[in-house]
């Protein structure tokens, strides 16, 4: 079971789970996605998802009725509210559709004896740090309430898993991820205004909003601007096709990184952006962004050591992918 399987991550998941034999049932509310992407991700593929179901996962009725429908061996659970700047406007949103959410989902798979989990976490946990890169054990000091959302999820799964030997769950902690698949046909379609800073880049480029706001130029970087660990969205999909082949290893909670292990700032993106489109992007410097912190940069060798992966595009990729699907569906997946 996918939930959350038409958004940015899981559609590439699924189309990655699928070219890997896997049967995949999703269970999405398609509330910031389009059913669009359900044909796009059976067309990439070329094989049907077993079933998608249109489910909020904090409806406990309607999330049983389909664990009661199908045989789940394991859970990779999507389904999240996921910008850090939106976090602060809607704090107890965050909470109830992130931690509601999955704890509606862990007390569903425990009634139908589902007992393994791949979860979403996310970087921002590590909060405002000096350190970089960070290793998973570094200390979690959220400073947003998206990061909070996660960072709760995380200690709920370790509490269950201390409580029930025969739980096993992966937390991933996903830097930034960006990019698309290379047919064009899926990749980050936000409804509204982009919150992130890739896909507000591609829609400057393309002419669609006027210029890039670049949130502080006053942060102790090299150039002044924030710093993100960039990761593509097809190495953040393989990883987890890799996670669910590794969930039999051992039972517990295991966390690991998914980052590149390398930062960009948001100058450095701009620019690489600019040079794969052959388009100039203009900017404005304005205000930080409340919630925002300086650097956040993986060391990824966890994963690396455990699963012999690591990701494998680099930052042109992540552009150049990005840009194609911004030219592809220039109002995202509205059109068709
Ligand atoms: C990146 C940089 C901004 C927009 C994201 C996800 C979150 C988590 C971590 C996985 C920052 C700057 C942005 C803009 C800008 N991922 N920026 N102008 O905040 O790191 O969080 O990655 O769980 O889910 O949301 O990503 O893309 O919003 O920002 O200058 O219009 O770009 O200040 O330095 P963020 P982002």
């Amino acid at each position: 079971m996918v939930t959350g399987a038409t958004g940015f991550i899981g559609s590439h998941t699924c189309v990655e789970l699928l070219d890997h034999g896997y049967q995949v049932v999703v269970v999405d509310d398609f509330s910031n996605s389009s059913p669009q992407v359900v044909s796009r991700i059976q067309r990439l593929a070329g094989r049907f998802l077993d079933a998608v179901y249109k489910v909020d996962v904090r409806d406990r009725r309607a999330l049983s009725s389909v664990f009661d429908r199908h045989r789940v061996d394991a859970v990779v659970h999507f389904a999240a509210k996921k910008a850090v700047g939106e976090s602060v406007r809607l704090p107890v949103e965050y909470y109830d559709v992130n931690v509601g959410g999955t704890t509606a989902l862990l007390a569903t798979m425990h009634e139908h004896g589902v007992r393994r989990l791949v979860f979403s976490s996310s970087c921002s946990i590590y909060g405002d740090v000096d350190t970089s890169p960070l290793t998973e054990q570094d200390p979690a000091r959220p400073s947003n309430p998206y990061a909070a959302s996660k960072w709760t999820c995380e200690q709920m799964l370790a509490d269950v898993c201390r409580c029930r030997p025969d739980y096993t769950v992966l937390s991933l902690r996903y830097f930034n991820p960006v990019g698309a698949h290379p047919s064009g046909l899926l990749g980050e379609a936000p409804l509204g205004e982009p919150d992130n800073l890739m896909p507000y880049l591609a829609q400057v480029a393309a002419g669609r909003r006027e210029r890039l706001r670049v949130f502080g130029s006053d942060y102790a970087t090299a150039d002044g601007t924030g710093v993100r660990d960039y990761i593509h969205v097809m190495d953040v999909a393989e990883a987890h096709r890799i996670a669910l082949e590794h969930l039999g290893d051992s039972t517990g909670l295991r966390v690991f990184n998914l980052g590149v292990g390398s930062g960009t700032s948001v100058f450095e993106l701009l620019t690489a952006f600019g040079e794969v489109s052959g388009k100039t992007i203009p900017y404005e410097v304005v205000d930080r962004r409340p919630g925002d912190v300086t650097e956040l940069v993986a060391d990824p060798s966890a994963v690396t050591r455990e699963w012999g992966w690591r990701a494998s595009r680099d930052l042109a990729a992540m552009c150049r992918d990005a840009w194609r699907f911004q030219r592809l569906n220039p109002t995202g997946y509205a059109a068709g």
